[in-house]
């Protein structure tokens, strides 16, 4: 088995360190790297000198780079698009970011409409939407192959959560369900659901675990902050990108199971999901059972607390008007 993986803004601050990470990949056989910089050309000549199988190699945005990276892709991973600044939120990108993911998306479309596509480009909770758009109107939807990428919420609930009780090194010990969306109050981290199970101090101390739950949300704001100006998180979100696409591909290529992970997809008519939040929303962060067509399981929800379903309802204010917002941008298009 040999994989094809395109990355689509390749040279950008994510786009460079996970193409790095993808190309330790041993299932990865051809990495395309595609941006609309030309340095992007020479980022496979630097990483396609590590000896790991994949073939790496640099498309440019012009009249047949986008074609010549996604045809035959079985991936496709998305860190396409400005990132923000400080001050800004996510949303903030929106005017930029939905037209370039539209774009991609629309080229996904006519030249690998079967790969599994994973979108960075923020705002998540609104260029998913849009993307499933653009592949609705091409005939070629298929909502267990497109995937928000959320981990490095994920990731930072761990570190975040190991942080909070007092054993920072412990981080890689705890899996943390988080569910919602991607960004600020629509995060809604599921510390009651941890494996291990957090100290009971945590949640008998109501301020340290809003504290907590407010750093896991708000973390992206910390990174800006201190990049001050020149970006927002990209080393941690290439980790968790990668992380994500690596057991995309074990679940889905290499026949491992049991592999869940949580990821923004498309939940609309799935009734376990809408019992559990009240709502039929189209997209939804939820635990994912990842297998050989992407999505092959939603798992649920399970039981929250009173204090997780105070952070539901912040989440339902805001996650369906960034949902429709996405979706109308295409719509209003047609
Ligand atoms: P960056 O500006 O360093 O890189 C973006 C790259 O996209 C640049 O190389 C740029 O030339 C390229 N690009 C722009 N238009 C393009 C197009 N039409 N086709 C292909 N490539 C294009 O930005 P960075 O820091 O890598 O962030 C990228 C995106 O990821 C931002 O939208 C950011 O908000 C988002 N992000 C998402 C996270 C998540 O958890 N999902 C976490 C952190 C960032």
């Amino acid at each position: 088995m040999g994989l094809k993986t395109a990355v689509l803004g390749a040279a950008g601050g994510i786009g460079q360190p996970l193409a790095l990470l993808l190309k330790q990949n041993p299932a990865i056989t051809e990495l395309a790297l595609f941006d609309v910089v030309p340095v992007v050309k020479g980022v496979p000549a630097d990483i396609g000198h590590v000896d790991t199988p994949a073939v790496t190699t640099g498309y440019v945005k012009d009249e047949d780079g986008l074609k010549g990276a996604l045809t035959g892709a079985d991936l496709v991973v998305i860190p396409a698009g400005v990132p923000r600044k400080p001050g800004m939120t996510r949303d903030d990108l929106f005017n930029i970011n939905a037209g370039i993911v539209r774009d991609l998306a629309q080229g996904i479309a006519d030249f690998c409409p079967k790969a599994f596509v994973l979108i960075i480009s923020n705002p998540v909770n609104s260029t998913v939407p849009i993307a499933a758009e653009v592949l609705k109107a091409a005939g070629v939807f298929d909502p267990k192959r497109v995937f928000g990428v959320t981990t490095l919420d994920v990731v930072r609930a761990s570190t975040m959560s190991a942080q909070a009780i007092g054993k920072p090194n412990s981080a890689p010990e705890y899996t943390i369900p988080v569910v919602g969306g991607h960004s600020g109050v629509t995060i809604l981290p599921l510390l009651s659901q941890a494996q291990p199970a957090l100290p009971k101090s945590l949640f008998d101390d109501e301020a340290k675990l809003k504290e907590l739950v407010k750093r896991i949300q708000f973390g992206g704001d910390e990174v800006v902050q201190a990049k001050a100006g020149a970006g927002s998180a990209t080393l941690s979100m290439a980790y968790a990108g990668y992380k994500f696409a690596a057991q995309l591909i074990s679940a889905a290529f290499e026949g491992k199971t049991g592999v869940v992970a949580p990821s923004y997809v498309y939940v609309k008519g799935n009734a376990d999901v809408t019992k559990a939040i009240g709502q039929d929303l189209a997209f939804f962060s939820v635990p994912v059972e990842l297998g050989p067509n992407g999505v092959e399981k939603v798992h649920p929800l399970g039981d929250l607390t009173a204090f997780e379903k105070e952070l539901l309802e912040a989440c339902l204010g805001e996650l369906p008007g960034s949902i429709s917002k996405g979706e109308s941008f295409i719509q209003g298009s047609k």
